[in-house]
């Protein structure tokens, strides 16, 4: 684009300059060879009117109309380039008015028309949906707190053509149908519209890089301080679950006295027991926060040393992978180490890394894979419920079955394995999604490419106005994991 428009330019440049220099030329070379005036030769014949003499003509009058076609000839001469050299400036205009219609209609019915925002949070950043769960037979569980995934990333996920089936049929009766494939209210130009707004939102790599590592530590703290003998974590662990009781008996007076807050009411028992308990856990995770730090940075060291670890014993096995060319080899041959279980002592530290990223739950759970494929981990079932059908506050779920099977297929018990001969098949698969259609693996058949691709993504048929097919546009979206995590995913599903 950019290169037409210049070259374009130069080209009316260099006609422009032709043109003028051209006259000057013609100008100085048509005085120097004028010849002076030298009389009438002509005499008039007897049955002719006398006109006007030649020295009328070739007076003003002849002046006045070359004058003035020389006048005209410059500016036609002189205008038509400059026009020209607007051209590739209007078009873009054009091409940016589009995309500032499309995109700000897109906001709109992202905000408005069908408040997307309302679910998915301001920009796409992610959010929850408030929805009744119910059983196999429809008796009602519990209402609950469903994440809604960010859409700020997901073009690195899928592309345009899948994006579009799940606007189109919605998702496991969260997501609402909206095109009119579906039997939902938007039409398909309004579904392209909203495209046009996906695309401005997407945010950088580092961006993700920066959620994904926040998920990581988050989640790995997590695991400290629920499994750490350290007094400190012991001491908080206690402190946490008298300030969840405490918090529980409050809710439960609330359940019963509609719009019930304790900031409004003095001298109720639950209520000071509430803010003891909370100063309590305050204290006691201030205390934690350095040990806790502490404890994550040294986890974090088992991670990489695990993995420089099986890197070792890679080549130990094979001394060509370190040789040029054979990094993809040597990272595979590493993977399929670290996908092997009980294969080094120190490797747990590597697989509970790959669970904590499986599970991520930064940006409402978009970088993970519990969503679809562990049930409940979209709507915190191991957490306390009230639950309508007996009353009682227990969990939906005493716990995950991690990589269980929800909307994403079963992983656990070497299905993997058999899917996947190789742990670099596997994560090949797990870096370019299920694409609409394709198989994939032993026995893998494709669906409607709704298992996302975790690497890069190049969008080479972006659907819009002077896009499609074969107009040359192209995105790309950085991966949402790198090879790295992956690998950790990767060995940690290999040895459910
Ligand atoms: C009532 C809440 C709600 C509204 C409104 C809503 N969504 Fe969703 N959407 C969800 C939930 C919840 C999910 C995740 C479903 C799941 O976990 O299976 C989802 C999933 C998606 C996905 C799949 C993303 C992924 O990575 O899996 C896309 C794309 C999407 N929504 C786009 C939209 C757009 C665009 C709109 C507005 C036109 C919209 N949604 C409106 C709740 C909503
Ligand atoms: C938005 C939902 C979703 C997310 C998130 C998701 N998956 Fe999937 N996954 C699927 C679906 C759907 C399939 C089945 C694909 C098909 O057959 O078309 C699948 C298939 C798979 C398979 C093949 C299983 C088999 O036996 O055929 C593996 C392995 C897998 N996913 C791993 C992962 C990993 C690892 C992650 C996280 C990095 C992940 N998935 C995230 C939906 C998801």
């Amino acid at each position: 684009m950019l290169l037409a428009a210049s070259t374009q330019r130069t080209i009316g440049l260099v006609i422009l300059a032709i043109v003028f220099i051209g006259g000057l030329v013609y100008i100085y070379f048509n005085i120097r060879s004028a010849r002076d005036e030298i009389g009438s030769e002509i005499e008039l014949a007897s049955n002719r009117k006398p006109y006007l003499s030649d020295e009328e003509l070739e007076g003003k009058k002849l002046d006045f109309a070359l004058g003035t076609s020389l006048v005209l000839l410059t500016i036609t001469a002189v205008t038509l380039p400059l026009y020209w050299l607007g051209e590739p400036g209007r078009h873009e205009g054009r091409d940016v008015d589009t995309w500032r219609i499309f995109t700000n209609r897109g906001e709109e019915i992202y905000v408005e028309g069908a408040q997307c925002v309302s679910c998915h949070g301001s920009e796409g950043s992610g959010g929850a949906v408030s929805t009744a769960i119910t059983s196999a037979s429809g008796e009602f569980i519990a209402q609950v707190s469903w994440k809604a995934p960010a859409l700020d990333t997901l073009l690195s996920r899928y592309t345009e053509d899948e994006v579009l089936h799940t606007l189109n049929y919605g998702r496991n009766g969260v997501m609402p149908a909206w095109g009119g494939g579906g039997g939902g209210p938007l039409t398909d130009q309004q579904l392209e519209e909203i495209l046009f707004y996906i695309r401005d939102i997407q945010i950088s790599e580092e961006e993700i890089r920066e959620q994904v590592a926040g998920g990581v530590e988050d989640g790995a703290k997590e695991l400290i301080m629920a499994t750490s003998t350290e007094p400190w974590a012991v001491d908080l662990r206690a402190a946490k679950a008298a300030a969840d009781e405490a918090a529980w008996a409050v809710t439960l007076i609330a359940r019963d006295e509609f719009g019930f807050d304790c900031a409004a009411v003095e001298g109720v028992p639950e209520c000071d027991a509430a803010d003891a308990a909370r100063d309590a856990l305050r204290a006691s995770t201030d205390a934690a926060a350095g040990p806790l730090q502490a404890a994550f940075e040294a986890w974090w060291a088992d991670v990489q040393a695990a993995q420089q670890t099986a890197r070792d014993m890679a080549l130990e096995a094979d001394g060509s992978l370190a040789e040029e060319g054979n990094e993809e080899q040597w990272r595979f041959a590493a993977l399929e180490i670290l996908s092997t279980p009980d294969a080094f002592e120190g490797q747990a530290a590597y697989l509970q890394y790959g669970e904590i990223l499986f599970a991520n739950e930064a940006a409402a759970g978009t970088y993970s894979c519990a969503r679809c494929h562990t049930y409940g981990w979209s709507f915190d079932a191991t957490g306390p419920y009230m639950l309508e059908t007996n009353g009682t506050d227990e969990a939906i779920l005493d716990e995950y079955v991690q990589g269980g099977g929800f909307f994403g297929p079963n992983l656990r018990g070497g299905s993997t394995l058999d899917q996947f001969e190789t742990a670099g098949g596997h994560a090949s698969f797990i870096e370019r999604g299920q694409a609409i259609g394709a198989a994939y693996g032993r026995g893998g058949s494709g669906g409607n490419g709704q298992m996302p691709g975790f690497g890069p993504l190049t969008e080479s048929n972006p659907q819009g106005p002077g896009m499609g097919p074969g107009s040359g546009v192209e995105f790309r979206y950085p991966a949402l994991l790198t090879a790295d995590q992956i690998d950790a995913i990767v060995a940690f599903e290999r040895t459910l």
